[in-house]
């Protein structure tokens, strides 16, 4: 089995301004406080989880006003030296887009931009698999922008509808593992979408219900460790019997706003398989 050949490299950003503001998701409600002290501390046992498991983590410094600005998974798509940053579906999260864009501005990136009111949520609905980049669509990216991401990175885009409110990003569907393993979540997905996903992932791990409700395909793979939001036990043996590590690391608080690990985090060595 060869491993993914990316995920030991993250952009973060600490939680210093974390709360749920506004409602965008079914998961959050605003009259649920956010103790931010524990998010700040799951969010740094986050940190040295993955830094434990041999990734390098990088970090986005926190700004007010914006406080989704943690979830850096929808900052944009990374594609080697190309960053193309998001166009979010909801006002709310809109202006979060200048610091992104200013962070990969300054690293060094060139920036590609979508066309303007073509909507698309980043690596939140964009993972590359078997050769692809599968990019989720409808609750917040349009089908649209996948043919302009296609042109702008070169990658062949599979496009999966996404039909369940709960699972808005393609990461609380799908969760590539190495190059032939996923954790699937295949309710999140309408009939052809399923489809698709059967023919592109040779041995996938099917959450059942209340696995993918508490997240599970909102990982972070870094090599062989599986970094988890829960790892229901029958997750855990499959995971293990394929040889894989897998490493509970709650963020309770971020569950809150509708996010979980790999919301958190936006892999920054990916380099998209070209046509
Ligand atoms: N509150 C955020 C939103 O609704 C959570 C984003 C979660 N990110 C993700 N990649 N699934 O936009």
């Amino acid at each position: 089995m060869t491993e993914l050949s990316w995920g030991r490299r993250y952009l973060m950003c600490p939680p210093e301004h974390f709360g749920v503001l506004y409602e965008i998701n079914p998961w959050m409600h605003r009259e649920v406080a956010v103790d931010r002290d524990r998010a700040r501390e799951q969010w740094d046992r986050l940190v040295a989880t993955l830094e434990a498991a041999g990734a390098v983590v990088e970090l986005l410094p926190a700004q007010p006003d914006v406080p989704d600005l943690v979830f850096t998974a929808n900052a944009g798509l990374v594609d080697g030296d190309v960053f193309v940053p998001s166009r979010f579906r909801h006002p709310e999260r809109q202006p979060e887009v200048p610091y992104d864009r200013a962070w990969f501005e300054e690293h060094g990136w060139r920036i590609e931009e979508l066309p303007e009111g073509v909507s698309h949520e980043g690596a939140g609905d964009a993972l590359p698999f078997g050769g692809v980049l599968v990019s989720g669509y409808r609750l917040r990216s349009d089908a649209a922008s996948h043919a302009y991401l296609s042109r702008l990175t070169g990658a062949a885009v599979r496009s999966v509808e996404l039909v369940d409110e709960r699972f808005y990003h393609l990461d609380l569907t799908f969760c590539p593992l190495d190059d032939r393993r996923a954790i699937v979540n295949p309710a999140g997905w309408d009939d052809y979408g399923r489809r698709v996903m059967e023919a592109l992932v040779p041995e996938p791990l099917v959450l059942e219900a209340d696995e993918a409700l508490a997240f599970c395909a909102n990982s972070v793979v870094v090599g062989r460790v599986v970094v988890m939001p829960a790892l229901p036990p029958r997750v855990g043996r499959q995971l293990e019997a394929w040889g894989f590590e897998p490493v509970e690391c709650r963020v309770d608080e971020f569950l809150k706003a509708g996010g979980g690990c790999r919301c958190l985090t936006l892999a920054l060595d990916v380099t998209l398989p070209s046509t």
